[in-house]
């Protein structure tokens, strides 16, 4: 094929085919985070590097090795987001959202950029849901927050999903944790990939997400934060924790989640799946309470938490998770000839306004090849329109599904016949739910 015509190395399409099924999750997760009082926000694709540099952090992979950057035409240097905090936070931050009522409660669906190497459920063009939860310094809203990519995962039918919870401090308590993991690792710098000597010097954190199985070996012994929270911190995890356990709501600690991005203090937490592969983190988080500081706003503790919908995707394909079909189409009009085609765009746009979807030949095909077309996309309903159904204004309506046949007189006829089928099949489901439930 012509070189022009394939996607970039990373990307993706969502073909109609696949696309009810993006909406059903999209809608999905925006409708449970309403119900927990977030509301949309918006932000551009694209936001001044430095924006990036300083919150992600300028030693993190993000940063370092994977940022879509270049130079716009008046010179200055732009990123496309790597993620959508950094983004939501700038905005919240400018437009002085922070003067109204605490917390601001953003969620947003965002395509991400990445430069990493693309593998089964890792992608350089992605797309994440997120919730930021901005100015809330209380263990309370970690648990909340926690329970809305819960109640999400939930709600889409994902299961065996385990979630993973760690507090990696605040800067108080991070420093004596930075100067013991510096002098254990300095002990076995030798065995460290040339990124992570590089990091021993500059953010020693950052070893502990390192990919390299090397480093991760190295990693296994290595002190462990929870052992220097301070009481502020500790407390604060312990709360996050018992506020998880009254929900119900089970969970491991573990001391391997530090998250890749600079900002995060005290709770992380990732929703990790074990059935799409090496990248089974379907959604992180945590808090980032020196953010709005760093990118120079008030002190407004803060957290929120993204997920993947690709690999969301992945696992409810993997699970056989229930998508709701695509709306079919309701009516099929097969015209015959130029006055009938004309009278089938009017009918169509008539039965468009009274909610119908209806469709008719653009494209000049026989009868058969229409009745094709028409059962190749799921037509409930067709119908011809010839020289003698104008003429009588008389038309057959036929169900596609059981070949029933009905006369219509042309056009009111259609629409109360199609109304009348839908309102019936509407009553024959709600009968059926109903045997259901009380069965
Ligand atoms: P993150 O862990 O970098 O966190 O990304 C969140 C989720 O996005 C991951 O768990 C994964 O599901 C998905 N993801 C990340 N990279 C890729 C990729 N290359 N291809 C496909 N999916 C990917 C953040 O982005 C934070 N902003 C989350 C957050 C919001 N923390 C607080 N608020």
């Amino acid at each position: 094929m012509d070189l022009q015509a394939v996607a970039v190395k990373g990307t993706q399409d969502v073909l109609p085919a696949n696309a009810h099924k993006w909406q059903y999750i999209e809608k999905t997760a925006a409708d449970a985070a309403a119900r927990f009082g977030f509301r949309e926000i918006r932000t551009p694709v694209f936001e001044k590097t430095e924006l990036f540099e300083r919150s992600v952090g300028d030693t993190t992979d993000v940063v370092q090795k994977e940022m879509y950057t270049f130079n716009d035409k008046g010179g200055r240097s732009i990123t496309l987001r790597p993620e959508g905090t950094a983004g939501a936070m700038r905005s919240v931050l400018e437009h002085g959202l922070f003067n109204d009522a605490l917390p601001v409660k953003a969620f947003y669906t965002t395509s991400c950029y990445r430069y990493e190497k693309p593998q089964a459920g890792r992608l350089r063009e992605f797309h994440q849901f997120g919730v930021e939860c901005i100015g809330a310094p209380s263990p309370v809203a970690d648990a909340e927050i926690i329970l809305l990519g819960n109640a999400i995962l939930t709600e889409l039918g994902i299961k065996d999903i385990s979630l993973q919870i760690n507090s990696i401090g605040c800067p108080t308590c991070r420093a004596a944790y930075k100067n013991a993991l510096k002098s254990y690792f300095e002990d076995r710098k030798d065995e460290l990939c040339d990124t992570c000597k590089d990091r021993l010097e500059r953010n020693p954190m950052r070893i502990l997400d390192c990919k390299s199985p090397v480093c991760q070996a190295v990693c296994k012994d290595a002190p462990v934060i929870l052992d220097y929270l301070c009481d502020e911190c500790s407390a604060h995890f312990e709360t996050v924790k018992t506020l998880l356990d009254t929900a119900g709501l089970s969970y491991t600690v573990n001391p391997g989640i530090v998250r890749g991005l600079d900002y995060y203090t005290k709770t992380v937490f990732e929703f990790i799946s074990s059935q799409i592969g090496a990248q089974g983190t379907v959604c992180g988080g945590g808090r980032y309470d020196g953010l709005a500081k760093e990118l120079g706003g008030p002190d407004l503790p803060s957290l929120g938490f993204a997920m993947g919908l690709e690999r969301i995707l992945m696992v409810m394909e993997n699970q056989n998770c229930p998508f709701p079909d695509p709306e079919p189409v309701d009516l099929y009009i097969a015209p015959m000839g130029d006055a009938a085609q004309a009278q089938a765009v009017l009918l169509c746009n008539t039965l468009r306004q009274e909610g119908f979807k209806a469709i008719t030949d653009l494209n000049n095909r026989g009868l058969k090849a229409q009745m094709k077309y028409a059962g190749k996309i799921g037509a409930k309903f067709s119908l011809v329109l010839g020289d003698n159904e104008l003429n009588e204004k008389i038309a057959r309506l036929k169900n596609m599904k059981t070949g029933e046949q009905r006369e219509v007189v042309f056009p009111d006829g259609v629409i109360t016949a199609i109304y009348d089928e839908n309102i019936q099949n509407t009553f024959q489901n709600l009968n059926e739910s109903l045997e259901k439930f009380n069965g």
